[in-house]
C-alpha cells in the first residue's frame, strides 16, 4: 500500500477512536454533573426564593428531599431538617441526601407536621399539600407563632381556606409569589406571625396578595381567580340556582376590578 494511504487510514482510525472518546467523556460529564446537582421545579424554585440565606431550615413534606438539598448545594443554608409522615418519602429523601454527601448537613426525621421538628429552626416550608391539611400543620404547633419564624406555604388546593385561616390566627401574609409551570399556575404564601387577627372578604380569600400586586404572574392568578368565579356562576345558572350565581359574578366582577387595564 502507497505510503499517503497507509498515513490517512492511520488517521482516520485516531479520528475515530478521538471521536468515539469524546462521545465517551461527553457522556460522562454529563452523568457526572448532572448527577451532582439537584435542580428544581419552577414552583419548588419559588419556596426556595424566599428561603432566607443562612437560616435552620425544615422541609415539612419533604418526599425527594429536593429542597432542602438544592438550598445546601447552593450555599443558601447550611443546615436544614427533613421531616415527612411516611417511610417511602422519607427513604427516598435520605437516598437523595446520601446521593449528595450532605448526610452531614441534612437530617430526615419522621415527623406528623411539626410535631418532632426542632423549634429552633427559622425557616419552614410547607409545599406540595392541600391548604386545609397545611392549615392543621401549622395548628399544631404552637412555637411556630413567633415572629422570627419564616413560613413558606405551597398549597396545592385549597388556597383561600388557607388565607383564612392565617388572617383569623394572627399570621400576616408578607408576600405572595405566584409560579408558573406550563399552564398551571402556583401560589406560594411567606407567613409569619404577628399576633394579629383579621377578617378576610371573599376576594382577599380567593387571591390574597396579587390584589396589590401588579406584576405579571400575579395578575394572570388574579384573573384565573375571576375566570374561575365565572365558570362557577355559569355551573349554577345551568343548576337554577340564580342567587349564587348572581354572587359569584360579583366576586368575579370585584376581582377583575384589580387588573390593571
Ligand atoms: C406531594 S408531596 C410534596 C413534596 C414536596 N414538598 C413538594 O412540594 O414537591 C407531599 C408529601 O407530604 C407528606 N405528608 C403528608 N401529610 C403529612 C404530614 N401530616 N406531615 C408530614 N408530611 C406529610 C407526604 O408523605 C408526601 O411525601
Amino acid at each position: 500500500m502507497p505510503g499517503c494511504l497507509v498515513r490517512t487510514k492511520k488517521y482516520a482510525i485516531i479520528y475515530f477512536i478521538n471521536t468515539r472518546k469524546r462521545k465517551v467523556w461527553y457522556r460522562f460529564a454529563v452523568l457526572f454533573f448532572t448527577d451532582m446537582a439537584v435542580t428544581l421545579t419552577k414552583r419548588l424554585a419559588t419556596v426556595a426564593e424566599l428561603v432566607r440565606g443562612g437560616a435552620y431550615f425544615a422541609d415539612v413534606g419533604t418526599d425527594h428531599g429536593y429542597l432542602p438539598v438544592w438550598l445546601v448545594q447552593n450555599g443558601r443554608i447550611s443546615r436544614a431538617i427533613a421531616a415527612d409522615i411516611n417511610e417511602k418519602p422519607l427513604a427516598s429523601a435520605q437516598k437523595t441526601i446520601e446521593k449528595h454527601h450532605l448526610e452531614q448537613q441534612i437530617v430526615t426525621i419522621c415527623s406528623d407536621g411539626l410535631e418532632n421538628v426542632d423549634p429552633s429552626v427559622e425557616d419552614i416550608a410547607v409545599a406540595g399539600m392541600g391548604g386545609e391539611l397545611i392549615a392543621q400543620i401549622i395548628g399544631r404547633a404552637e412555637w411556630i407563632k413567633n415572629p422570627q419564624k419564616n413560613l413558606l406555604l405551597q398549597p396545592m388546593t385549597q388556597a383561600a381556606h388557607l388565607r383564612r385561616y392565617l388572617a383569623e390566627n394572627g399570621f400576616a401574609v408578607l408576600r405572595e409569589q405566584p409560579a408558573q409551570e406550563g399552564r398551571r399556575l402556583y401560589i406560594v404564601l411567606q407567613a409569619c406571625w404577628d399576633g394579629k387577627k383579621r377578617v378576610l372578604s371573599d376576594a382577599e380569600a380567593l387571591a390574597g396578595r396579587c390584589l396589590e400586586q401588579t406584576d405579571e404572574l400575579s395578575q394572570r392568578y388574579l384573573k384565573s381567580a375571576a375566570d374561575k368565579q365565572r365558570k362557577i356562576a355559569a355551573g349554577l345558572k345551568t343548576a337554577e340556582n340564580f342567587t349564587e350565581a348572581k354572587r359569584r359574578e360579583a366576586l368575579a366582577e370585584e376581582l377583575e376590578r384589580f387588573l390593571l387595564k
